[in-house]
């Protein structure tokens, strides 16, 4: 049964045992104990505690030999509010990072209105102090509205830990080289969703085989690689950090593969989707598989999974977008781009652990440690010292995704029916557990 608490505080002594600590990070993997001490984790090892010092802890928990792994650090999440809290908000939106074993969320700011001031900015972080099942942290906008930059210094002082426009590129390249110049200062990415609007042209799903056959208007793959193209001829001197939001074309991916080759500062994300779905998945007008970028072709589906092999692709994002049915049973054309991705996140990324593609430790370093290092947070590795935010895992049992299950208000995912393997037991964030499914 599954079950929720709001984290209540880090005065209690908590113990693990009998666990398989894999920390992708330091390469770690024992069969151990661990130890967390005011939310921080205090120690780890092999037969570390004794019968007497475990009488010690107010809480033991027996592993029974489970994965016992750093919480996943989800960079590209949809929270919804303020404003559109129809489809998800915090309480609910933290509710299903939980039950999917994701302990920090970082949001985007398309929120309504978007995180473009210090006072929305600190709306969403009380409001998660209150409410949130997990840590909640925020990109803020760019740009407002594409008007004109927003006060980057002043966000960044309040917390935010990056800045992106997402959902909407930056098509003003003076805003773009004025953001890399504000951010190389403040040492935080610029993450941009790549996509020149001109070419895009109201296209809704990947231009190709499937827009002929289904007749609607297509988005070219150009659209994303031009743009990135554009952003890393204005980073070229600028020392900035660029990150490219979830690619989804082989160009893209070559490009970000050759800035990184000549020692830029470039990293990117891929989502579930892009990597184990293609345009297929649109037939017959599914708006549960429209998205932006659009699902592509094989050929690109297959170059996502050869990037996240040879490390082009730094980390796996879910870009959890939800819409309830009321924006998605529409024509192809008219319904809302985005799936919902929290609760499927990691059960998907372990398709490619399952299927021999990455190795355990690869497959959850582009969950944790990558994007923790990405937005600058200390979580996302098991190290003394660290955050206890953990996530128990059985990794081998058999679960169908049940989208009517989804603690998130919205279940728009293509997912619905597919068996995964890999079950979250326990999502713990600062050493006390907020999910459990058990
Ligand atoms: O599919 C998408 N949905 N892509 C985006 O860039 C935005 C997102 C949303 O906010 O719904
Ligand atoms: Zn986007």
């Amino acid at each position: 049964m599954k079950k929720w608490n709001l984290p209540a505080g880090s005065d209690r002594k908590v113990a693990f045992i009998d666990a398989r600590i894999v920390d992708p990070e330091s390469g770690l993997e024992i069969l151990g104990d661990l130890v967390v001490h005011e939310g921080r984790i205090g120690d780890f090892g092999e037969s570390l505690l004794s019968d007497v010092e475990l009488k010690s802890f107010d809480e033991v928990i027996n592993c029974a030999g489970h994965l016992l792994i750093p919480g996943i650090i989800d960079i590209h999440v949809h929270l919804r509010d303020p404003g559109q809290l129809q489809n998800e908000d915090i309480h609910s939106g933290t509710k299903s990072a939980a039950a999917g074993g994701v302990t920090t969320v970082v949001c985007q700011p398309n929120t309504d209105p978007p995180i473009d001031t210090v006072e929305t900015l600190a709306y969403i972080q009380d409001k998660a102090n209150k409410v949130g099942f997990v840590n909640v942290l925020c990109y803020a906008s760019i740009t407002r509205g594409g008007r004109d930059l927003t006060d980057m210094f002043a966000l960044h002082k309040a917390g935010a830990v990056g800045f992106t426009d997402d959902g909407l590129p930056v098509m003003n390249s003076l805003f773009m080289r004025q953001a890399f110049l504000n951010a190389a200062f403040l040492k935080v990415p610029v993450a941009q969703h790549a996509e020149d609007l001109n070419l895009s042209d109201g296209g809704c799903i990947n231009e190709g085989v499937m827009s002929h056959k289904l007749n609607v208007p297509g988005i070219t793959h150009l659209a994303e690689s031009v743009m990135v193209a554009r952003d890393i001829l204005l980073l070229e001197q600028l020392n900035a950090h660029y990150h490219v939001l979830h690619v989804s074309t082989k160009k893209t991916v070559e490009i970000v593969r050759a800035a990184k080759d000549r020692g830029m500062k470039v990293t990117c994300e891929v989502t579930p989707h892009h990597f184990l779905l293609t345009e297929e998945a649109v037939d017959g007008y599914n708006t549960a598989a429209k998205m932006n970028p659009p699902l592509r072709t094989e050929e690109d589906r297959l170059c996502m999974i050869g990037a996240l092999k040879d490390g082009t692709i730094d980390v796996i994002a879910s870009d959890h977008a939800p819409h309830n049915e009321v924006y998605k049973e529409l024509p192809l054309k008219e319904a809302a781009f985005g799936i919902v991705g929290l609760e499927t996140i990691l059960p998907l990324s372990l398709e490619l652990y399952h299927s021999g593609i990455l190795g355990l430790h690869s497959l959850l370093a582009k969950l944790t440690c990558n994007p923790a290092k990405i937005i600058g947070s200390e979580a996302g590795r098991i190290k003394v010292g660290s955050p206890a935010d953990l996530v128990l895992l059985d990794l081998d049992s058999e679960v169908r995704i049940n989208t009517k299950q989804f603690a998130s208000k919205s279940k728009n995912s293509p997912f619905g029916g597919r068996k995964t393997k890999g079950k979250v037991l326990r999502t713990i964030v600062g050493g006390n557990t907020v999910y459990t499914d058990i």
